[in-house]
């Protein structure tokens, strides 16, 4: 039977344990991030979950988050974190119950939640959006299993927003055009408050930080990455991607390298 999800490097990545150790990697490194975790922390913030809440945390990845919901419904509440990744879902589950957490998860996907009409009180969905290629049909989605006043949580990163230095004029639109092919939908951030609306919720936030490397490290690869995906393109050439991967690893070793993308987030509610 073939899969009925979108495509994307999660799903189909989703067999081989050895993508799941690098997605893993990559999301705890994101995790420690100092702009993720003051924007997340804007947003659980204005969320307010409280006790003896439902909360749904869609695409949760590791349950970083489904964990702080968990917390936060406690006593008496509920939060599931929505993973369509097994490999994901296993780790989430381990860590949550190494860390004596209720968080529970469930297999599922945004654009067809396994849930009934408006059985949430609040909803968290972070960095899920840029990977598919419908998100305003997973935000409508949101809508019909929030119950009236329940409120919702969307972050994401807008890929036009990416910076890397060094990295010659002349290749950085190349680099622009890799970095925006890598998501399915790459202007995630910037129509968060679009798609709410558009879905009949009430915009009662707007928040922004920037996920911003280490200077001492070169982010390998994310660079190696965009370098090789520009130079198979034929965007840029032999010796303008050596020269970006030289570039980057002499900056780090400076504490001069910069790469940064920036998140938004924006906090909703389903009207009464
Ligand atoms: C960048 S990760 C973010 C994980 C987590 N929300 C976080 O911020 O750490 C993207 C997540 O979206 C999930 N995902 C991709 N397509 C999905 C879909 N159609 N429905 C639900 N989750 C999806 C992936 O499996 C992955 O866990």
């Amino acid at each position: 039977m073939t899969d009925p999800r979108p495509t994307s490097a999660f799903h189909t990545a989703n067999a081989d344990p050895a993508v799941t150790d690098r997605l893993v990697a990559a999301l705890d490194v994101q995790a420690g991030n100092a702009g993720v975790r003051r924007l997340r922390g804007w947003a659980h913030e204005r969320l307010g979950a409280r006790p003896g809440e439902r909360a749904l945390d869609v695409g949760c990845g590791t349950g970083s988050e489904t964990r702080v919901l968990a917390d936060a419904v406690a006593p008496g509440g509920v939060a599931t974190g929505l993973e369509p990744n097994p490999g994901l879902r296993a780790v989430a589950g381990r860590r949550a119950a190494e860390a004596g957490s209720t968080a529970r998860f469930l297999d599922g996907d945004a654009l067809a939640l396994p849930l009934p009409d408006a059985g949430v009180d609040v909803l968290w969905c972070e960095r899920v959006l840029q990977h598919l290629d419908d998100p305003a049909r997973a935000v409508a989605e949101f809508a019909r299993v929030l119950r009236p006043g329940g409120r919702i949580a969307l972050l994401d990163t807008d890929w036009s927003t990416f910076v890397l230095h060094p990295a010659d004029p002349g290749i950085r639109p190349a680099l622009a055009t890799v970095a925006r092919a890598n998501a399915a939908t790459p202007d995630a951030g910037r129509r968060l408050a679009d798609w709410l609306t558009a879905a009949g919720l009430g915009v009662d936030g707007l928040g922004a930080d920037v996920l911003l490397h280490d200077p001492r490290t070169v982010s390998g690869p994310i660079v190696e990455r965009l370098g090789a995906q520009a130079l198979q393109r034929g965007l840029i050439d032999e010796e303008q991607h050596e020269r970006l991967l030289a570039g980057a690893e002499e900056a780090a070793a400076r504490g001069a390298f910069h790469l940064s993308v920036t998140l938004f987030a924006a906090v909703a509610h389903r009207p009464r």
